[in-house]
């Protein structure tokens, strides 16, 4: 098994370690299992026209039943590393209190199955699976919400601890508070913009907290969606700033430099020391972090003058409160989610970082393309040669980074397989493996079988 915490992976030129993601919700299914309480996923996906294609994740890929067949298909990938999250209400269906054990057997034996193909585990104890009850309390924009992640990651280090080398504690937070509580189009589908910048506070603070009951059991991280901003026109600096800040230094600064940045307090009042913000609460922050997780899939082209985020089918407005007018100007080619496909964002990205963090250890947790995956093979599977290219490409920056001397230990795609993408539903396919509607039967795409190779090749592109 490579160790992805040895320096060894992470020279220029040395290996590469290769993973796959998903996440609970997008694939369990199984949601009133084994005493599995309600979490926010269950009740937003319920009002009618929050999801795109009126589903929800009550089947999803039903990995919770077929945790065999995934194992052998991540198995047969000859991955290092398989990333997956855990389901709150799986383990605490209150959000406290009471553990249920069959909840985390499940991941206990997960856990087994990938230690026995010589995969190594890379649990995030937060993929936005909120149990309904602390929602119904508050939600992240109250403290003890963090409080209660805390005692949760506790309790799933007390079960899967002594086989786990490597935490995330959350999955992009940004997505948490702004997509959650300012825009409302993710869980718990609030609109409060003053409730987003709290929600961003207790997040941080909730990954500190639990890092500090992690760290005897393994390295801690945090996976934040990062995106480089390129400024596309000159009246568009000050906008450019504001997505930069919201997207980025507002959870960048805090973690590597113990603050929030001047100009997110100037946007966010209550962000400065008070009620919201306590004494020591940025110190915990500062210095929680053993390694840095980073989503990537499109850079943010910022041009001035529309609504917010206006004006491309990229983002809906109101996701950067105290932003100036600006929207998104991304070119082609783009994937299905109006993502533009650029691998050199990631490449800046991961230069940048490492200029920033110099001794923090990065991977890429995220990486991959929503494409329409109508052409087929003659024994009817999905012919998918876009998202080769998009991954290689991708994996191309990667390796540009590392020349750079970014310490990039491993590249994770998103994601094994098609799955429920939020508030898109089922249209939007990101899997390396198709799921078949009804019987969910999976049947691997040429892109699973590309990436199997790639691994094996040894991270050198073929
Ligand atoms: C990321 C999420 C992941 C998936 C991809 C496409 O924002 O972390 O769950 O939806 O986007």
């Amino acid at each position: 098994m490579i160790d992805v915490t040895s320096p060894d992976t992470a020279k220029p030129g040395g290996r590469l370690a290769f993973g796959v993601a998903t996440a609970s919700y997008q694939v369990e299914g199984a949601t009133t299992a084994d005493g599995r309480g309600p979490s926010i996923w269950d009740t937003f996906s319920a009002v009618p026209g929050a999801i795109a294609d009126g589903s929800d994740g009550s089947v999803a890929c039903g990995s919770y039943e077929r945790l065999d067949d995934d194992l052998e298909l991540i198995g047969g990938l000859g991955v290092d590393l398989y990333r997956f999250s855990v389901a709150w209400p799986r383990v605490q269906p209150e959000g406290s209190g009471p553990v249920e054990s069959r909840g985390l057997d499940y991941y206990n034996r997960l856990v087994d199955g990938l230690l026995a193909r010589g995969i190594r585990p890379l649990p995030t104890l937060y993929h936005w699976d909120l149990p309904q009850p602390l929602e119904d309390a508050g939600g992240w924009p109250v403290r003890d919400t963090a409080e209660r992640f805390a005692d949760y990651a506790a309790i799933v280090a007390g079960r899967i601890g002594d086989r786990v080398e490597q935490w995330a504690t959350l999955n992009e937070p940004w997505c948490s508070a702004f997509l959650g509580y300012a825009a409302g189009i993710h869980a718990p589908g609030r609109r409060e913009p003053e409730a987003a910048y709290a929600a961003a506070h207790h997040l941080l603070l909730g990954h500190a907290l639990a890092g500090g009951r992690l760290r005897d059991a393994g390295d801690v991280g945090i996976v934040l969606n990062l995106y480089p901003v390129w400024q596309e026109n000159h009246d568009a600096a000050a906008a450019a700033a504001a997505v930069d800040a919201i997207q980025n230094r507002l959870w960048l600064d805090p973690l590597l430099q113990g603050r929030y940045p001047e100009d997110i307090v100037s946007m966010a009042p209550h962000l400065a020391n008070g009620p919201l913000v306590r004494d020591g609460d940025l110190d915990l922050v500062s210095g929680s972090l053993d390694w840095l997780g980073v989503n990537y899939y499109t850079p943010h082209r910022v041009a001035a003058g529309a609504e917010n985020g206006g004006g491309s089918d990229q983002l809906p407005p109101a996701f950067f409160p105290g932003a100036p007018p600006f929207r998104f100007a991304p070119r082609d080619p783009r994937t299905t989610m109006g993502w533009e496909i650029e691998p050199r964002g990631l490449e800046e990205l991961l230069v940048g970082l490492s200029q920033q963090a110099p001794h923090l250890p990065m991977m890429v947790t995220e990486n991959g393309a929503a494409l329409d995956d109508a052409s087929r093979r003659d024994d009817g599977s999905v012919d998918d040669p876009d998202r080769i290219a998009y991954l290689r490409e991708h994996i191309g920056a990667v390796q540009r980074a590392r020349a750079a001397g970014a310490d990039v230990r491993a590249y994770l795609a998103w994601t094994l397989l098609d799955n429920f993408e939020w508030a898109e539903g089922y249209r939007k396919t990101f899997g390396l493996v198709e799921v078949e509607q009804g019987t969910l039967r999976r049947i691997p795409k040429a892109s699973y079988e590309w990436f199997a190779q790639q691994v094996h090749a040894d991270g050198l592109i073929p």
